[in-house]
Formats: C-alpha cells, structure tokens, sequence
C-alpha cells in the first residue's frame, strides 16, 4: 500500500551520491552480486540518515527548516565493507569507520527534527547503502576495494511506491560547511 496520499508524503533526509558516483557503486554491486539477487537501481542508491516516514503535508516545511539551521561539516566517506542482514534481508555497503561529522550531522539532525514532533530512531546509527532486497542468502561482512564520496550535502526525498518498486524524488538540498 502506497504511503503517499493526498495529505501525507513518506519522507526521509538521506546523502545522495551524484550520478557518476552511483554509476560506480552500481557497477561494482554489479560484480559483487551479480544476478543472484536484484539489486536496487543507480539512480535510487543513497545512505538514509534519518527516516520521517508519511509526514503530512503541511509538516514539510517544519522539516525543511530544521535542516536549513543545521551546522555540520563536509566528510570523506569511504565505502569499503559489504555485508548482509538477515532481519531486513537486504545486502548493504558501508563504511568501516564512521566519520565524526557524520554522527554528528545525524545527531544534529534528530534534536533539531524534534521540534516537528519527530521521534528519532532508537537504536545506534548505522551508516548503509542498500545495494539489494529480499536476499536470504547470507554473505559473510567483508572489505572491499573503497569507494571514496566526498560528501558535502545532504537532501530530503519523497519516496513514492510505484508498481516497479519504490521511486525516489530528491526535494531539497542543503550544504555542509567547509573545513576552514
Ligand atoms: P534501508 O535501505 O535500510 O531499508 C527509504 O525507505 C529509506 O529509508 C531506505 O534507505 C530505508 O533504509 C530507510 N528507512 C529507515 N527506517 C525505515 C523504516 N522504518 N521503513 C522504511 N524505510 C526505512
């Protein structure tokens, strides 16, 4: 059932990779998993940081200018171990150390979204890209070649059920801050 409807959107803040970027993480996914399990598509690849769920409409503009007050700095993420868990069976990839300022950005992000009578995921961050769904084959975590992001914006995106699989549509856009 769609969690889009005339006064409710299904929102979440999210890094986005550009488009050349998933083009690479897509190809490598490529060569990790092959065809045995369907892998999500390139231009949906991202790393959520803090999912809204269906918000109602009106609500949106609470969110936009939460993340508008947000100070947190530009990272290098570096996509380097791949794993699998069995609960959301999904296969993801992820950084093996998480950076500071990314904590810090979700962290950030969770009190000043509170405003909005937003409740904030309870269980510790765990930085993911998820490259596959439904996968119920386990597959030991383990290293990779990295995949550098030099991550300097974060988004809002409107996920939208379409027959195909979920469709995801950026929104906004905000800048970190650059190192001085
Ligand atoms: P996932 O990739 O680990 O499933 C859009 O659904 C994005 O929000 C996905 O990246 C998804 O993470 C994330 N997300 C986090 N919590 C979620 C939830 N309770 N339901 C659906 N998606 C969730």
């Amino acid at each position: 059932m769609s969690s889009t409807t005339p006064d409710r959107q299904r929102l979440f803040f999210a890094l986005w990779p550009d488009a050349a970027l998933q083009e690479t993480i897509d190809n490598r996914a490529h060569k990790l998993i092959g065809k045995r399990a369907k892998r999500v598509s390139a231009h949906n690849l991202h790393i959520t940081l803090a999912f809204l769920g269906p918000v109602l409409r009106g609500q949106r503009n609470c969110y936009e200018q939460a993340a508008i007050g947000i100070q947190a700095q530009t990272f290098s993420l570096s996509l380097q171990r791949i794993g699998h868990w069995p609960l959301p069976r999904i296969l993801w990839l992820g950084p093996s150390q998480q950076p500071e300022a990314l904590l810090t950005l979700v962290q950030n992000l969770n009190a000043a979204l509170l405003t909005c009578g937003f409740s904030p995921e309870t269980r510790p961050y765990q930085a993911h890209m998820t490259l596959a769904r439904k996968v119920d084959w386990p597959l030991p975590v383990r290293d990779i070649e990295p995949i550098d992001w030099e991550v300097d914006s974060f988004v809002l995106v409107e996920s939208v059920t379409a027959p195909a699989g979920p469709c995801y549509q950026v929104l906004e856009r905000w800048s970190l801050q650059h190192n001085t």
